[in-house]
């Protein structure tokens, strides 16, 4: 152990500057700091290929970091072979071994870790439970269906008491509802075990609705990671602001900054303000400016938003609880705007000149993207 803090007994597990490459040049995996929390649901969310399998495989003890260090619960992993790690792992394609049924499927990590029998039969039994089911111990993979095996996925990982599951796309496979009913099943567990999980996934509603945290990658490196109102609503890096959720970006020069704020001059002459998304961004800096399209209010009463303006609606379209509109704002022909059905006094359709406006606290300033 080493390090100020390598005693608090919150973290469980811990990257030190992991590094990795795997043909000794490019590096997949850059000097990658990351604590986990026990207890915690922590999301690796990026676009594919970003190293959030790597960084999985090298917590499981598949691959080994060119440089760095993780540990679990206190101790390096460094010497410490994948089968003794007591981490549990659940990836898209099931992986169940098809000539055991589901209950020697379950038994299978128990017996490898040499559990006596009796208490063998108790886990598996609790294990089907778990996941509902229990008629189904007799039957073979091939006779379930692609979320039955995927919940049976789920019970063996979880069979032995892992301190961590790692959880690679699971429900990657799944149709929509049946990967909704997953994600709950899922979280259900996650609630009643108290276990730490490790979940990774490049689709960025799973994320925000499963997590306690979402650590978001791009190439290698965590651009950002917190809660995910923290991370939708105060996004540091545009990478963070347009890989969630949906922006209206536009770009600009900073002209003066105070009490957090900045004013930009955009290209089309216009000034907007905005809350400077990190402390080193100064007047001259060229940055782009988000505001999301649920922030932009419609009519606003006088005095109600700092920042007014008026657009031509070039698309409306009517969704029974909001409409979704584009206009041509700020010479932008792609500024959309929703609104709640409940928020609109007034008719609107294409061609029509509307008032909008908003507070300038939802407007992030950021680091034009690289
Ligand atoms: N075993 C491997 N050998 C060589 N390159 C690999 C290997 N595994 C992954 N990569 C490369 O590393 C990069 C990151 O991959 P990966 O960690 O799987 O990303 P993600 O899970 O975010 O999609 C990709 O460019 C991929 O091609
Ligand atoms: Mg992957």
């Amino acid at each position: 152990m080493s390090g100020p803090d390598s005693n608090n007994t919150d973290i469980l597990v811990r990257f030190r500057n992991v590094q990795k490459s795997y043909d000794g040049r490019s590096m997949i995996v850059k000097n990658l700091n990351l604590d986990i929390q026990h207890g915690e649901f922590l999301t690796l969310l990026g676009p594919s290929g970003s190293g959030k399998t790597t960084s999985l495989m090298m917590l499981a003890g598949f691959e080994t970091p060119t440089s760095g260090t993780i540990e679990l619960a206190g101790r390096s992993l460094d010497d410490v072979p994948a089968y003794k790690r007591n981490i549990g792992m659940v990836f898209q394609n099931y992986a169940l071994f098809p000539h055991m049924t589901v209950a020697e499927n379950l038994a299978f990590p128990l017996k490898v870790r040499g559990l006596g029998k009796d208490d063998i039969k108790k886990r598996v039994e609790n294990g089907l439970a778990m996941v509902q089911l229990n008629q189904f111990g007799n039957r073979f993979p091939s006779q379930l269906s692609g979320g039955q095996q995927q919940r049976v996925a789920l019970a063996r990982a979880l069979v032995f008491e892992p301190q961590v599951v790692l959880m690679d796309e699971p429900l990657g496979a799944l149709d929509k509802q049946l990967r909704e009913h997953m994600q709950y099943e899922i979280k259900r567990l996650h609630n009643k075990l108290g276990i730490t999980v490790v979940y990774v996934t490049h689709d960025q509603g799973e994320a925000l609705t499963m997590s306690n945290r979402v650590a978001v990658f791009n190439d290698g490196v965590i651009q950002q990671i917190d809660s995910p109102e923290e991370l939708y609503e105060r996004p540091v890096t545009a990478f963070v602001a347009n890989f969630i959720g949906e922006n209206n970006r536009t770009h600009g020069r900073i002209t003066g900054v105070e009490n957090g704020y900045g004013t930009v001059l955009l290209d089309n002459g216009t000034h907007m303000q905005g809350v400077l998304a990190n402390q080193s961004l100064k007047t001259g800096d060229m940055v782009s400016v988000s505001i999301r399209p649920e922030r932009v209010v419609i009519d606003p009463p006088a005095g109600s938003t700092e920042q007014n303006g008026q657009g031509e609606i070039l698309e409306f379209v009517y969704f029974g609880d909001h409409v979704r509109l584009r206009l041509n704002l700020y010479d932008n022909p792609n500024f959309v705007v929703k609104q709640p059905i409940a928020m609109l006094g007034q008719t609107l359709k294409v061609g029509k000149r509307i008032n909008v406006g908003w507070k300038r606290e939802f407007v992030r300033i950021l680091d034009p993207y690289q």
